[in-house]
């Protein structure tokens, strides 16, 4: 079999099909996100073989994709949800209990209620609970079933300061505090099963030593809960293998990563639980955008595209980099047609922001109105980061697997957006006619 640990560490942009994209793009319209289900099996099964000893959790929030669950759910990949709408995903994608972990962080009480309502019918599900006070929320709804806790390491890595979590205040109890509380929750009756941290996303090969340094101190943590609270199920490092985005970038080596994650963790009597959700599913996507304007600016050439920060965020939020290809005039070259000149060129999206740029003078095929254009490593944090700003309707998604296409997820419109609008409008005149002024309970309900 290919589609093992043996597949390719990463796919770059120029290994897709330019003429499938385009074909694809004209039949399901711009912008297009386009994700290859093999890609994602391929990306889990090269890090499960990786680390053979540990659990892996798919981190829903990377991608939450009904198909990208289900497949992962298929290849043997449990669930880490950071949301009760998550949870609700990973059920409906087959998961048990068991295969799901509910990362808690300041958790909304509408996601408490329906997380505890969810694990009377799932016993087997784990709460991972990042500060005391949720812990007392859990307790308040009466649940006692099984309780990881979420520390702060004091160590963060990462591509960008806004995905660094490790050592910022917001995440996890301080680790020197954790036994303490460890010892009072197995008092108070939960079942204590594991511990938690996760340095930050999208680490790269040259922070392996901050890795390192912070999977010991899980290690030695792991030590001390042990010799007070009992013995622990696993020891979670979380997620945040980093892939290339740029063209010229090594991909992470994933078996120094994990050779150096064991003998950091050192002994413990515990199964090793990674998080990774950008490595699994970053280079099975991409974003398909059309050029409907070009410009020339005084210090740049301005192409502006369909797609904008509404679509992709990550460039306007982290200064990301993604690569970009013309698939036209690749297709052009390809059919003998020559190669066009490349420019520097300023790809720009719709938005009334000055931030909504893709890249900037970046050199690339002089580009034409109607080029369909395509973003790589958008399969992860793309359409989930998406939004509706500017009453942007988001994108459709199609899926490519076991040999055909389809549409995932349909386009939304401008009525999808006004929707909420729309209805609130037509309850309060309904309610206006019954009198009743209250919401029904379903209407409150965030995870219905
Ligand atoms: N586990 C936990 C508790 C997390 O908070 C995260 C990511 C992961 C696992 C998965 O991390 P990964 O393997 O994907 O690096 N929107 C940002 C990334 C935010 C990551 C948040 N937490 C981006 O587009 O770069």
């Amino acid at each position: 079999m290919t589609d093992v640990a043996d597949s390719p560490s990463i796919r770059r942009l120029s290994e897709w099909d330019a003429a499938e994209l385009r074909t694809l793009a004209e039949e399901y319209g711009s912008p297009l996100y386009v994700l290859d289900l093999e890609r994602v099996r391929q990306n889990y099964r090269r890090l499960a073989a990786a680390f053979p000893d540990a659990d892996v959790l798919y981190a829903v929030k990377a991608n939450a994709l009904g198909d990208v669950l289900s497949t992962l759910h298929e290849a043997g990949a449990g669930l880490e949800c950071a949301s009760a709408g998550e949870v609700k995903r990973a059920l409906e994608a087959g998961a048990s209990g068991s295969e799901i972990h509910y990362t808690a962080v300041n958790p909304p009480a509408g996601d408490l209620d329906w997380i505890v309502d969810a694990w009377e019918d799932h016993p087997a599900l784990t709460v991972t609970a990042g500060s005391v006070d949720t812990i007392d929320r859990l307790a308040d709804r009466g649940y006692d079933g099984r309780l990881c806790l979420r520390v702060n390491p004091g160590i963060g890595a990462g591509h960008h300061e806004k995905v660094r979590t490790g050592a910022a205040a917001k995440f996890g109890v301080p680790a020197e505090r954790a036994v303490d509380v460890l010892a009072d929750a197995a008092d108070r009756g939960f079942d204590v099963v594991g511990i938690h941290a996760h340095v930050g996303s999208g680490v790269s090969s040259d922070q392996l030593d901050a890795h390192r340094e912070f999977v010991a101190r899980m290690g030695d943590l792991a030590r001390d809960v042990a010799g007070v609270v009992g013995g622990l199920e696993f020891v979670d490092v979380g997620g945040g293998f980093g892939v290339p985005y740029h063209e010229d970038e090594e991909p992470l080596a994933l078996e120094s990563v994990a050779d150096a994650t064991r003998d950091a963790l050192g002994a413990v009597d515990a199964r090793l639980t990674i998080e990774p959700g950008r490595y699994v599913v970053a280079d099975a996507g991409v974003l398909l955008t059309e050029v409907n304007t070009v410009k020339d600016a005084r210090e740049t050439t301005v192409v502006g595209v369909d797609a904008g920060m509404t679509t992709l965020i990550r460039p306007a939020m982290y200064d990301a980099y993604h690569p970009i290809r013309n698939l036209t005039a690749d297709a052009a070259a390809s059919s003998g047609a020559g190669e066009r000149e490349t420019v520097p060129q300023t790809v720009a999206g719709p938005i009334c922001e000055s931030g909504d740029v893709f890249c900037a003078d970046r050199e690339l095929p002089v580009s034409e109105r109607g080029d369909s254009l395509a973003i790589g490593n958008a399969g992860a944090y793309g359409y989930e980061m998406a939004n509706q700003y500017n009453s942007r309707p988001r994108p459709a998604s199609v899926v490519r697997g076991d040999g055909d296409v389809r549409l995932a997820r349909r386009r939304e419109t401008v009525a999808d957006v006004m929707r909420p609008e729309r209805e609130a409008r037509r309850t309060s005149v309904a309610d206006r006619k019954t009198d009743d002024p209250r919401a029904t309970d379903s209407d409150n309900d965030p995870v219905r």
